[in-house]
């Protein structure tokens, strides 16, 4: 099995360019089945994710030409030919599940597996179901899959008991094709969903109010095909911002988008380093004085991403003093910090809430990456210990980040890749 080395080499230094959104690419990847021309999407992160997306909407029928040279996919779903994802594909990534809004509303029908639940949490999709439902939809349970059914979707008006990310997208590209209008309130208000209804209303849908709490939509007959670039990657920006600070370096972040990771800037300055907003990008720079500790609570944006709690934990195990955090999104997103622990850092978790005793040194371990961002906070934590940091089930943290090493080594990593 395939496994990164990490040792400390010292404060980071030098510049680094964000990919294309991982959170933002899948979703409008599977929005594509709605239209009937190609689409081409450019900044397409190279991720194993978005083949394994590239993978299922061939399955159902639409032509795929990805450029990765070139960061460029075209898609065209003249023709759908099948309304269900392939359980073995569907299986292999949660946001499978992106397909289904899309499917219902171009053939009337769409049959996915059930994710269950992953490391993170159970992660139920019952505010997706009970949107297709307020849009008219029959849902039907059987074996291990899950069917939504209806001959046209009529608009209609839909409260979101939480403003689930996923169930927003879903639900978005349900409504655009429906009968009449929709209005979805309580809904997630992240970048990605502004990203998505951009692509979208480019392509002839009429959405309106996506980034705040309603969103409306009124439907269309038809959409066509448009050409869209993804915005960049938020929480691999923050990862490489915390990567600049827990080696408490100076690093130039390029390709960002400064208003989507405010949480982190607030954050990070709170912890005593500085971050500029250049003409060329995010400035991070920890080199100068030592760090305070402080506290974080996840939330949906525009609070503090659960996407970027582990790799900010580790950070604050490396700063004195105490720092709380408490994650509110995921009920079992903890799984980095026994890792952390081995690696001699102090972290004691309470039910949702973590206290962090930091300052204690940290020394290389063998420790393993259990979810994505785990395995990124660890390979940060190794930047910043004693040592070598041996890290395993290391497809993780491959499935969300491009070109990890290279981009760390660019800026003075030591870090390397074994298979
Ligand atoms: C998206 O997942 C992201 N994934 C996640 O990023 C991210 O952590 C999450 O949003 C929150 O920001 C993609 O965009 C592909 P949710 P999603 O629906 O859509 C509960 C990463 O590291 N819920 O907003 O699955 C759910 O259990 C990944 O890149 C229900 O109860 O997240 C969770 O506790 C990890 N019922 C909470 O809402 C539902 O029907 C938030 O989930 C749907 C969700």
């Amino acid at each position: 099995m395939a496994k990164f080395l990490v040792e400390n080499k010292g404060p980071l230094r030098g510049e680094v360019t964000i990919s294309g959104a991982k959170n933002a690419v899948l979703p409008i990847m599977a929005a594509t089945i709605l239209a009937s021309e190609e689409c081409v999407i450019q900044d397409v992160p190279d991720l194993r994710d978005v083949d394994v997306m590239c993978q299922i909407l061939e399955s159902l029928g639409v032509k795929v030409n990805a450029d990765f040279s070139n960061n460029r996919l075209s898609l065209n779903a003249a023709e759908i030919l099948y309304n269900e994802t392939p359980h073995e594909l569907a299986k292999r990534m949660r946001a499978s599940i992106l397909t289904m809004g899309p499917l219902l509303a171009r053939t009337g029908s769409a049959v996915v597996a059930l994710p269950g639940g992953c490391a993170i949490g159970a992660r139920p999709i019952d505010l997706h179901l009970k949107g297709f439902e307020a849009l008219g939809a029959e849902i039907i349970f059987s074996d291990n899959q899950v069917e939504a059914r209806a001959d046209r979707l009529k608009g209609g008006r839909i409260y979101l008991d939480y403003p689930s990310v996923g169930a927003t997208e879903n639900i978005i590209t349900a409504a655009v094709l429906a009968e009449g209008t929709t209005i979805i309130e309580n809904v997630a208000e992240e970048p990605e969903i502004v990203d998505l209804a951009n692509y979208l209303n480019k392509m002839g849908a009429k959405i309106k109010g996506a980034g705040t709490d309603t969103i409306k939509i009124e439907g269309v007959e038809r959409l066509h095909g448009t050409t869209h670039t993804v915005i960049p990657d938020r929480i691999e920006t923050g990862t490489f911002m915390v990567a600049a600070a827990i080696t408490r370096g100076d690093v130039l972040i390029k390709n960002v988008v400064p208003d989507h990771v405010r949480p982190v800037i607030a954050k990070l300055k709170e912890c005593g380093c500085t971050v500029e907003d250049t003409i060329d990008g995010l400035r991070v720079k920890a080199d100068t004085g030592r760090l305070t500790a402080t506290d974080i609570k996840t939330l949906p944006y525009p609070g503090f991403p659960t996407d970027m709690q582990s790799q900010f934990m580790a950070l604050l195990t490396t700063v004195e003093g105490k720092s709380t955090v408490i994650e509110t999104v995921f009920e079992n997103r903890y799984m980095h910090i026994t890792e952390l622990n081995r690696m001699g850092a102090d972290i004691v978790t309470d039910g949702r809430s973590a206290v962090v005793h930091g300052g204690a040194p940290l020394h290389g371990a063998s420790v393993m990456s259990t979810d994505l961002r785990a395995g990124a906070a660890l390979v940060l934590a190794g930047l910043a210990a004693s040592g070598v940091t041996e890290i395993s089930e290391i497809y993780h943290i491959e499935r969300g980040y491009t070109e990890f090493v290279e981009k760390l080594r660019g800026i003075g990593a030591d870090i390397r890749r074994e298979d």
